[in-house]
C-alpha cells in the first residue's frame, strides 16, 4: 500500500485549557486535492496551523511521508517541502512584489515536488510580473492573494497548504483563483481549506468536514456530495 503523502493522526489540541482538536483524523495521498470545510471556529486554521508546526500537539501525531513531523520546528517542516499561504495572505506590505517572492525563496527540499523560481511565479501571475517593482501594500486584495501562493511556491513546496484563498476577494477574482489552483493541482499536493463550498467541490478530490474541532466526514468529494443534504448542517448552510 502507497504510503500517505500527509496521515492527521488523531490530533488533540488545546489553547490553554480550552480543548479545540479533539481525536482528529484524516490523509492525503500524493496528487490529490484535499478540501478542509467547516463553519467560522471550526478548527480548520487550528489544523493547518498544527501541521506547520505553529502550534503543538497534546497527543497524536502528523505524519509526512510515514514520517512524525508534529512538535517539529515549523523551519524543518517548510524545508521537508510544506508550503503555507496563510490566512489573511500576512504579506510584507512594505516589500516589493520581488522582494516578498526572493525572501521565500529556497531550494527544493530533496525528493520533493517541481522547483519553483521568480520566473515561474510571474509567468503563473502575469499581473504580479507587472509590478515587480511595486510595494506590495499599493497591491489590489486579489493581487495579495496572487503574491501570497507565489510567496509559497517560491520555497518548492510538494505539499501546499491554503487557508481559507477566496476570503474577502470579489467573485470575479475568486474565478481566477479557481483556475490558478485547477493548474495548481496538477503539479503540487494540496489542501484546500474554504468556506467557499462551490469552490471546494470545483476543486476536491477529498473532503473533510470539521464541527467545532472533531472530523464529522472524511471521504471522497463523491461521497461527501451523496450526503451533502444530511452534512449542509455542519456547514451553517440554510
Ligand atoms: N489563539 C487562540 N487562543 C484561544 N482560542 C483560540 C485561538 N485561536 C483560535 N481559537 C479558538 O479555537 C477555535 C478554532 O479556531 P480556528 O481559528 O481554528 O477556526 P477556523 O475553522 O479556522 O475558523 P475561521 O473560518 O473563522 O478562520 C475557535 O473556537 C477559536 O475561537
Ligand atoms: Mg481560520
Amino acid at each position: 500500500m502507497a504510503t500517505d503523502l500527509l496521515a492527521v493522526d488523531r490530533l488533540n489540541v488545546f489553547y490553554g485549557d480550552s480543548h479545540v482538536l479533539h481525536d482528529v483524523s484524516w490523509r492525503l495521498q500524493t496528487g490529490r486535492l484535499l478540501a478542509l470545510l467547516g463553519r467560522n471556529g471550526a478548527g480548520k486554521s487550528t489544523t493547518i496551523h498544527t501541521i506547520v508546526g505553529f502550534l503543538p500537539a497534546r497527543s497524536g501525531a502528523v505524519r509526512l511521508d510515514g514520517l512524525d513531523i508534529h512538535n517539529t520546528a515549523p523551519e524543518l517542516i517548510s524545508r521537508a517541502g510544506v508550503g503555507l499561504v496563510p490566512q489573511g495572505r500576512r504579506i510584507f506590505g512594505s516589500l516589493t512584489v520581488r522582494e516578498n517572492l526572493d525572501v521565500a525563496a529556497r531550494r527544493a527540499a530533496p525528493g520533493g515536488g517541481r522547483v519553483w523560481t521568480r520566473e515561474d511565479v510571474n509567468h503563473l501571475f502575469p499581473r504580479l510580473g507587472e509590478r515587480q517593482h511595486q510595494v506590495a501594500s499599493s497591491l489590489s486584495g486579489g493581487e495579495l492573494q496572487m503574491l501570497a501562493i507565489g510567496r509559497a511556491l517560491m520555497t518548492s513546496p510538494r505539499l501546499l497548504l491554503l487557508d481559507e484563498p477566496s476570503e474577502g476577494l470579489a467573485p470575479q477574482i475568486v474565478r481566477e483563483v479557481q483556475q490558478v489552483l485547477q493548474d495548481l493541482k496538477q503539479q503540487v499536493s494540496i489542501v484546500l481549506v474554504e468556506q467557499n463550498l462551490g469552490l471546494a467541490m470545483t476543486l476536491a478530490d477529498d473532503v473533510v468536514l470539521l464541527d467545532t474541532g472533531r472530523v464529522v466526514f472524511a471521504g471522497t468529494r463523491e461521497a461527501f456530495s451523496e450526503r451533502s443534504e444530511e452534512l449542509q448542517v455542519h456547514l451553517g448552510v440554510h
